[in-house]
């Protein structure tokens, strides 16, 4: 049995308007009729899987049992973060619980704001991947780069790039690499992107905590220890919580342990990190165009054009390269190549109060 364990901190501020400090991107309808994080759980839910477990912010509690409930889900648990700590300690705190309850259990940590289309393809890949998983490694989930990003972990393999489902070894983990680094990762055939899925045993991350950030496991937990349930929630401790540093899993252990292999998985993978991914996960007809909601185009190419405000009708005439979403209390028009800028608009916007 496998055990999801759902990450559902992030505020995704690239793609404001539509993603919100309320209402973050994983739970808005962005390309289907299921929100992002409710196809997150059905891609992890069958007979290999055992109920979710979903480690989010107080303030998405309810919004993660509704939406689980919409899905026909039961979660096994909704860890509650006392404060944003980034991906390393909620992972640990997950893995901590579950240990507790089902010691050395396999768990596979997701991102519950990608779009992976082909769920029969995924499992596969999981099943492919768990026998690495339970003879002690971490298993990483590689995707075949076509461009040098600079806001993904990339995953140096032992010699050039197939996409032979297997599990091989990972030489190097590479947490957000610099433009010329990516550019010759890119250039050199031996690296993949890592999707942000992780298939590991509880005791296999415990170990690598033990390792490489001893004090971030005694603290996390005592805030395990000192859960407390309220309604259908866990409450992590407050207290121990405080001190725990702010840090994600990939700078906190992939790119320091040594046990991780890398799963190439040659399906759809799509993180949607901003308005360009969006529009491309679409599918643009053969002008460039994508159309959503009470919109009207005229001659207009490669562009976005979103209105999600009833009744607010958004005409665009002659535009080209231009990113527009109409939201009911705020409107964003942006030139596409730019569109990753309103990360920056949304820092103004919170000075401003
Ligand atoms: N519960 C919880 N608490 N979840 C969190 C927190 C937190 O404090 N911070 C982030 N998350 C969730 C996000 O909602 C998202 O689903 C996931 O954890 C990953 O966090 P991101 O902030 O989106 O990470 P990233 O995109 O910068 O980088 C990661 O993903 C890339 C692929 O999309 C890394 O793993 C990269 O190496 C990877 O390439
Ligand atoms: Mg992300």
């Amino acid at each position: 049995t496998i055990h999801p364990v759902l990450l559902c901190g992030g505020s995704g501020t690239r793609l404001w308007p539509l993603s919100r400090k309320s209402y973050p991107k994983q739970f808005a309808r962005l390309t289907g009729a299921d929100s992002l994080f409710q196809a997150s759980a059905r891609r992890l839910s069958g007979p290999d899987y055992a109920a979710p477990l979903v480690v989010t912010g107080g303030d998405f509690r309810f919004l993660v049992l509704e939406q689980l409930a919409g899905a026909g889900i039961m979660p096994q648990a909704v860890l509650i973060e006392p404060a944003a700590r980034n991906t390393a300690p909620a992972i640990l705190a997950a893995a901590l619980w579950l240990d507790a309850r089902a010691p050395g259990a396999l768990m596979l940590v997701a991102p519950s704001d990608h779009v992976l289309p082909d769920t029969a393809q995924f499992q596969a890949a999981v099943a492919a991947a768990s026998g690495a998983a339970r003879a002690g490694r971490i298993v990483t989930f590689g995707i075949r780069p076509d461009r040098a990003e600079t806001g993904y972990g990339w995953l140096e393999l032992d010699g050039p790039t197939d996409v032979t489902p297997q599990p091989r070894p990972l030489q190097r983990f590479v947490e957000k690499p610099d433009a010329a680094t990516a550019e010759a990762m890119l250039a050199g055939g031996c690296h993949l992107w890592n999707a942000g899925i992780f298939l590991m045993s509880t005791t296999t991350l415990m170990a690598a905590c033990a390792t490489h950030a001893p004090a971030m496991l005694e603290a996390v937990r005592a805030s395990v220890t000192g859960a407390e349930t309220d309604l259908a929630f866990t409450r992590l401790a407050a207290a121990p919580w405080e001190g725990v540093d702010d840090i994600s899993i990939d700078y906190a252990v992939m790119e320091k342990a040594g046990n991780l292999d890398v799963l190439p998985y040659a399906g759809a993978w799509n993180d949607l990190g901003g308005w360009e991914a969006v529009w491309r996960e679409m599918g643009p007809d053969a002008a460039g165009l994508v159309t959503q909601g009470p919109v009207t185009a005229i001659d207009c190419t490669d562009s976005l054009l979103r209105s999600e405000a009833e009744g607010l009708e958004l005409v665009g005439i002659g535009l080209k390269n231009i990113v527009a979403i109409a939201m009911p209390d705020a409107v964003l028009i942006a030139d596409t190549a730019r569109a990753q800028e309103v990360k920056l608009a949304v820092t103004r916007l919170k000075a401003k109060g």
